[in-house]
């Protein structure tokens, strides 16, 4: 199944590294990220976990739960989490779904048969309060995720979701952003009280306004 931008995430009921989870309802009011591993004791996913973890407190002061998956067992990937606190300096602290069966890999379409028909690729859904799909991301297996690019989108997406405002090229958190083109000027100057600058009528650009 194909998940797109505006989808309500697919829900399931998984086994994982912290017990039996009901996605939708362990979302509750937060924020998700979902995200996959092709394959347990890999070299770049034994990286990446370890870093996903470290940075877990940026995601908790974001109301955002972690959760990863990896096409082998919930036993192995206890095995594995052994091996990531070792050689990452950081024990995992968020859940790994077993997905042996790929139930929850086909329900993201995250198996692309031409890329390999097995192991995942590198999938990442970001999904809202309200369960929609955010955004998504699909990096080959050869290639570890950022995860400093995965905050500054979700900072971007929890921004706009509050405000009519988006987030231009190479934005980060404090940055200018730009008014929706459908906000006219009047209205623009008292929702945007610390001004903006017109380069163009649809390009108009204020501070960031919740800082
Ligand atoms: C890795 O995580 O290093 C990896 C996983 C699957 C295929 C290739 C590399």
């Amino acid at each position: 199944m194909t998940v797109r931008l505006g989808d309500t995430a697919p829900d399931f009921t998984a086994e994982t590294t912290e017990g039996t989870i009901h996605f939708h309802e362990w979302l509750g009011d937060s924020w998700g990220i979902l995200f996959s591993h092709p394959k347990d004791f890999t070299p770049v996913c034994t990286t990446e976990l370890g870093a996903f973890a470290k940075a877990k407190g940026e995601f908790d002061k974001r109301n955002t739960k972690l959760i990863g998956l990896s096409v082998d067992s919930v036993e192995s990937h206890n095995g594995w989490a052994g091996d990531i606190a070792e050689t990452q300096g950081q024990p995992l602290n968020f859940p790994l779904i077993g997905d042996e069966g790929h139930q929850v890999a086909d329900l993201y379409d995250m198996i692309h048969p031409n890329a390999n028909d097995t192991l995942t690729v590198r999938s990442v859904f970001i999904i809202g309060p309200d369960k929609k799909v955010k955004l998504t991301l699909t990096y080959p297996a050869s290639t570890g995720r950022n995860v400093d690019e995965v905050i500054r989108v979700l900072d971007s997406l929890q921004l706009t979701a509050d405000y009519q405002v988006s987030t231009p090229v190479n934005w980060v958190d404090g940055g200018d952003v730009i008014i929706a083109p459908a906000i006219p000027d009047d209205e623009a100057k008292t929702r945007f009280p610390k001004g903006f600058k017109t380069l163009k009528p649809y390009l108009r650009i204020t501070p960031q306004p919740n800082k």
